[in-house]
């Protein structure tokens, strides 16, 4: 057995330490307000669902499915997975909940995802994401909404070097008379093609568009294009979707051989993506999944949404400290003797009570006076309190900026919670 010193976080799962929870936590709370903004309402789910689920909705002739999910038999013997990604168990507990039954719904989530891939840069086995999801609209008005507050987030995060990717995937009828062509195709260069890509030949051609193998590119790029293959309905979809984007000034590029790596797409997909992140560029893809619901078991029920990875987002807004949440403390008490000690307590939580957004923290562990002062100026406190054994004794308060050359003053105890309002704003 190896020795507790040993012990490690698994390979590709990170902690977060609270110097970058800050920064999270900012990031999250400004997500969030904008997904409310626009109607968007919170659900959690299990981390933990039946293996089925993701079989039957990301595709089991899929990278995830085949070679990704972390599955295990319970001590039941029944087959579980840590959740991949989102939008299978959001869709389940959908129909499960019956939330989908003649009514539109606008969901978030956020969490954890787990998939065993190379970890590498943006590249984790456990990484986050923030998901939304809209059922019960089959227009692309929904589908220009959701890419609209898209773009918001970047704005809002003040993130500039991101750029929209499109692609419409058609209905799996035309994609089906697509798919013929394509192998054919790529069947006339079948000595060109990997492994992987003879394998995927007849189970998932379009996913050989996807190839990073250069030896293939030749062949892929010669490749009959799905957007030239779209039925009516797809065209026009996409076609009115581009104008709305047009008309609401949100950029994209669009780019025939976006196939995304899950299989429920119908439609529209997209990709924000960067090249500030080397090989791990896309910080946020999703698209429309008109079958998704019906081959869950529900009655069919058109949906539409996306997700961001937050590490990769967090990775571009490195160093970005103004997105950080204020966790720090405003005011630290530092007291000197057991007198002070009660009364600093005392007077703590009272504050606490009077000034329920106060950031307060009292020092404990004893310690000198100077020794104190230098705790609290390592805490980011912009204030102390002082209470020495003559303070107690008086019921008043020695308040001491710590980040100018400001004079201490004294203040009766009465006064302090009035005196800190005006002083943090509160
Ligand atoms: P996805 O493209 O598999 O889509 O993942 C969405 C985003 O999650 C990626 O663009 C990336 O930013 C992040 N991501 C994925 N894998 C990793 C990883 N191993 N490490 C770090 N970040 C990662 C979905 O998951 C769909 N459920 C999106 C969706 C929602 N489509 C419709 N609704």
């Amino acid at each position: 057995m190896a020795s507790a010193k040993n012990l490690q976080a698994i390979r590709g799962m990170n902690d977060l330490l609270p110097a970058d929870a800050a920064r999270w936590a900012g990031f999250e709370a400004l997500i969030r307000d904008v997904l409310t903004g626009y109607g968007y309402r919170e659900i959690r789910t299990p981390i933990v669902e039946a293996t089925e689920l993701f079989c039957r909705s990301i595709g089991e002739v899929t990278d995830i499915v085949e070679k990704e999910m972390y599955t295990f038999a319970d001590r039941n013997g029944d087959s579980l997975t840590l959740r991949p990604e989102g939008t299978a168990s959001c869709v389940r507990a959908c129909i499960e909940h019956g939330l989908l039954h003649n009514q539109q719904q606008r969901l978030w989530y956020a969490g954890p995802m787990f998939r065993h891939e190379r970890p590498q840069k943006g590249r984790y086995r456990q990484f986050h994401q923030i998901g939304a999801e809209a059922f019960g609209m089959d227009g692309p008005d929904i589908d220009a909404e959701m890419i609209c507050m898209t773009a918001r987030f970047w704005q809002r995060l003040g993130l500039a070097d991101v750029r929209l990717q499109l692609n419409s995937l058609g209905t799996p009828a035309c994609r089906s008379a697509y798919r013929d062509k394509l192998v054919a195709h790529l069947r006339s260069g079948y000595e060109l093609l990997d492994e992987d890509a003879r394998r995927r030949l007849d189970s998932n051609p379009l996913r050989i568009l996807d190839t990073k193998n250069p030896a293939m590119r030749e062949l892929v790029d010669a490749a009959p294009v799905l957007a030239d293959h779209l039925d009516d309905e797809s065209a026009r979809h996409f076609e009115r979707l581009r104008a709305l984007l047009d008309a609401a000034g949100v950029g994209y590029e669009l780019n025939p051989r976006l196939v995304r790596g899950l299989d429920y797409y119908t439609k529209t997909v997209f990709e924000w993506v960067t090249d500030r992140l080397g090989a791990q560029g896309t910080v946020c893809a999703g698209g429309r999944y008109d079958g998704l619901v019906e081959q869950l078991g529900g009655r069919p029920v058109p949906g539409v949404g996306f997700a961001m990875g937050i590490e990769r987002l967090l990775g571009l807004l490195e160093g970005r400290d103004d997105i950080a949440a204020a966790t720090q403390p405003q005011v630290y008490v530092v007291m000197a003797g057991e007198a002070a000690e009660a009364a600093g307590l005392v007077l703590a939580e009272r504050l606490r009570d009077a000034l329920p957004q106060l950031r307060l923290q009292l020092n404990a562990g004893g310690g000198q006076i100077k020794n104190q002062m230098k705790r609290a100026d390592k805490s980011g406190a912009d204030w102390a309190l002082v209470l020495g054994e003559q303070e107690a004794a008086q019921a008043c308060v020695g308040l001491k900026s710590l980040r100018t050359d400001a004079a201490q003053e004294t203040l009766a105890q009465g006064g302090i919670a009035a005196a800190l309002a005006a002083r943090l704003g509160l």
